[in-house]
């Protein structure tokens, strides 16, 4: 083998070349990476002894896309579009080698391509949507002209992996060679081109599939309706839908340059700057800076869950469904029942609806053991808890874990907001305990905080994050404070929430702001769906606030048809005049003269002190990072990823404005509003929290 560059080498066998690349740990099409292909190409087509080329990478996957890192920099290295036209243009077929994933811009590669061969793991995609974008090089024109266009739509707005098979059946492959045999299949697939002398397939002329769709805008127009909802507040799939209409409206050339312009347009905006921060954002909140990778780890095989309700049935399942045995733990044995059948119930919803064979549930179901007994859990390498949340109750349970439990287990609490200092003091090893805080629903939701307590152990750490990992979660880790990071920023968009509402603004105008905002409901849309009693108390209800006059009325939210919104038989939420009537009572008795408050002035005043207790939170080492809070918030609280999180927001918005609006409001109402010093501090020497190392 020769070497062009350090990432790429050119060989010969027989009388095809092998361009093969090396750059881990994606085989990103970097500067270097581009390099290397247009030097490769034209080193083989200039050689008259190659007759074929065969692209292949090395690592765990072909080309998984354009180098995310360099959007926004200056541009090095070859064009991707030379190499593009060198390889589509060449007078020797081209076959590319596609194993592990062909991604963006590495599938726009080997679409240009004469032919692609893959291992039957191997997995295709256009995911640019994902990172706020559109296939910036060709993919939006080539796609619909293999896939056809409806196939198209699906994966440029999906941002969907598909399977090798699926792609030999729509043609975006054209054969799968076995696992393990790629370079010798691709080479022997390039020797039967030229022995059959096939032709060199270009796929921008193969026009009939495009040609099929024209003077059909019902196509488009379908499939906007129907994605509506899902694409609510993004621009990427709107701009990606474009590009496909205009591979079917307009010429190959011109196509290329509406994509280009739309490219243009989202690369240098705000949605994907938001976007391409969250993906580095989530595999930035895996590394710990003081528990490095090898850290030990605790082999996790057996685990415990104490409670089968709602929270704990939903944790049982994220193991269950890695298949890791679980022990549930009850106290009653009508509870455990009525736990397990939620969870087979659920399951077979799953497979309902295709996601999951009768084979899965009943493997799952196998995997869940009951129990009235914690002795039950004496071999568990992990045990959570997840039992009603008072602290004298956890203290109980953690009393007895530490005398039946293994020792060298973790010991975990899933409570939302409690001091497990407090409950690991009441074990003889606190090293072992941890926060474990899944959100509801459990088996559904994304985020996993990892709470680290003041003697929380490294290894007890490291597993804890492999061990989301293994579940399918995005952690963060986060340190000990009350309502941790989720809930203690929430704490304030509610504080503020219910002030507004005695201010002047409805519960229905906040929750409009918000969900504006980009958030998928409002806090009170939120309460009504939840229920207003959680907490409530009917007996020491005294009709002190909003809430509990509501609930006195039997108002408890969509359950009962009535909370702050009125409900209809279909669920359909109405402004209550009832609510407006209680609103205005309590504004009358606390002397309030209600003035007009803006969707502008809701939102800043929602969202500004969360910025700032993030900040807060930061200052007093409750998080890694800046970006792991946005972590926290996009995945548990459906901040709308566009907008990269509350401090990410923080940094748009600019951090001067929001401190200014901290300290006007603090002079104004009081020390709720007091900057925190971090933010000044930032303010002061004109740093973002991106720019916090
Ligand atoms: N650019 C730069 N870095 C990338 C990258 C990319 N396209 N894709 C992955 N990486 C980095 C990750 O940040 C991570 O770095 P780290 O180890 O320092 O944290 C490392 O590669 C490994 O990534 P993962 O942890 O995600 O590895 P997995 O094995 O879990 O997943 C993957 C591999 C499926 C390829 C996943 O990384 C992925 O989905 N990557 C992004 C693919 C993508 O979006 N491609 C389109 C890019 S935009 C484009 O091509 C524009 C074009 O149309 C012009």
């Amino acid at each position: 083998m020769a070497a062009i560059n350090p990432v790429t080498d050119l060989s010969k066998d027989g009388d095809i070349a092998v361009i093969t690349l090396n750059s881990p740990p994606v085989n990103a099409l970097s500067a270097p990476v581009r390099d290397g292909l247009a030097d490769g190409f034209k080193q083989a087509i200039a050689d008259p002894s190659v007759k074929a080329i065969v692209l292949v990478c090395e690592g765990k996957t072909f080309i998984a896309g354009a180098d995310i890192s360099e959007f926004g920099k200056a541009p090095k290295g070859a064009s991707l579009f030379d190499v593009q036209n060198t390889m589509e243009d060449s007078p020797k077929p081209i076959v590319a080698a596609i194993h592990g994933t062909a991604l963006g811009g590495g599938l726009e590669v080997a679409l240009c391509a004469h032919y692609r061969v893959a291992v039957p793991s191997a997995r295709c995609g256009l995911p640019e949507v994902n990172i706020g974008l559109l296939p910036g090089a060709g993919g939006t024109q080539r796609l619909p002209r293999i896939a056809g266009v409806e196939k198209a739509l699906e994966m440029v707005t999906s941002g969907q992996h598909v399977p090798a098979k699926q792609c030999l059946e729509m043609g975006l492959v054209d054969e799968i060679v076995p696992e393990g045999q790629l370079k010798q299949g691709a080479v022997a697939f390039a020797k039967k081109v030229l022995a059959e002398k096939r032709p060199l397939k270009k796929v921008r002329e193969n026009n009939a599939k495009v040609e099929a769709a024209r003077g059909k805008p019902e196509i488009f127009a379908n499939f906007r309706k129907e994605n509506g909802r899902k694409f609510r507040g993004f621009l990427a799939p709107e701009y990606n839908i474009r590009c496909i209409e205009a591979a079917v409206n307009q010429s190959f050339e011109d196509g290329l340059k509406t994509e280009r312009k739309l490219f243009m347009e989202l690369v240098t905006g705000t949605q994907s700057a938001a976007q391409r921060y969250v993906f580095f954002a989530e595999r930035q909140a895996w590394k710990i800076p003081d528990v490095p990778d090898d850290t030990a780890q605790i082999p996790i095989a057996k685990v415990g869950v104490i409670g089968a309700g709602t929270i704990g049935g939903g944790i049982s399942m994220n193991f269950a469904n890695a298949g890791i045995p679980v022990t549930m733990v009850e106290t009653k044995q009508d509870a455990l029942d009525r736990g397990l059948t939620v969870i087979r119930k659920n399951y077979e919803n799953t497979a309902k609806r295709g996601r999951l064979t009768m084979d899965d549930v009943e493997k799952r179901m196998g995997l869940l053991k009951g129990s009235l007994n914690l002795e039950d859990l004496k071999d568990c390498d992990l045990v959570i808890e997840a039992v009603f949340e008072n602290m004298d109750v956890k203290k109980d349970v953690f009393t007895k874990l530490d005398s039946i439990v293994k020792q060298g287990a973790i010991l975990a609490t899933n409570t939302s907001a409690l001091n497990i200092d407090e409950i690991a003091s009441v074990t003889k090893r606190p090293d072992a305990v941890i926060g474990l805080h899944f959100f509801s629903p459990a088996n559904v939701m994304r985020l996993l905080e990892v709470v680290r307590a003041d003697k929380t152990s490294k290894p007890v750490i490291a597993t804890s994050m492999a061990t989301a990992k293994k579940i399918g979660k995005v952690a963060a880790l986060v340190g000990v404070c009350p309502g941790f990071v989720g809930n203690r920023m929430l704490f304030q968009r509610q504080r503020e929430a219910q002030k507004l509402v005695m201010e002047g603004a409805m519960p229905w105008d906040i929750d409009r702001a918000l969900y504006n905002f980009g958030f998928p409901m409002g806090p009170f849309a939120m309460s009504d769906l939840a229920g207003l009693d959680i907490g409530w108390n009917k007996e020491r209800s005294k009709g002190e606030t909003i809430r509990d006059v509501l609930c006195e009325m039997d108002r408890r939210g969509q359950k009962t048809s009535a909370g702050y919104y009125d409900y209809d038989e279909n669920r359909n939420a109405k402004p209550s005049a009832v609510t407006e009537k209680i609103i205005e009572d309590f504004r009358k008795k606390s002397g309030v003269n209600s003035r007009q408050i803006s969707d502008e002035e809701i939102v800043e005043r929602c969202i500004y002190p969360m910025i700032n207790e993030g900040a807060k939170i930061l200052e007093e080492g409750k998080a890694i990072r800046a970006s792991d809070i946005d972590i926290v918030w996009i995945n548990g609280y459906g901040w709308p990823v566009y907008r990269g999180g509350p401090m990410f927001t923080g940094d748009t918005v600019g951090l001067d404005k929001v401190l200014a609006k901290m300290k006007e409001w603090h002079a104004q109402m009081g020390d709720t509003f007091k900057p925190s010093a971090l933010l000044e501090k930032m303010v002061a020497e004109g740093k973002r929290f991106q720019d916090l190392k």
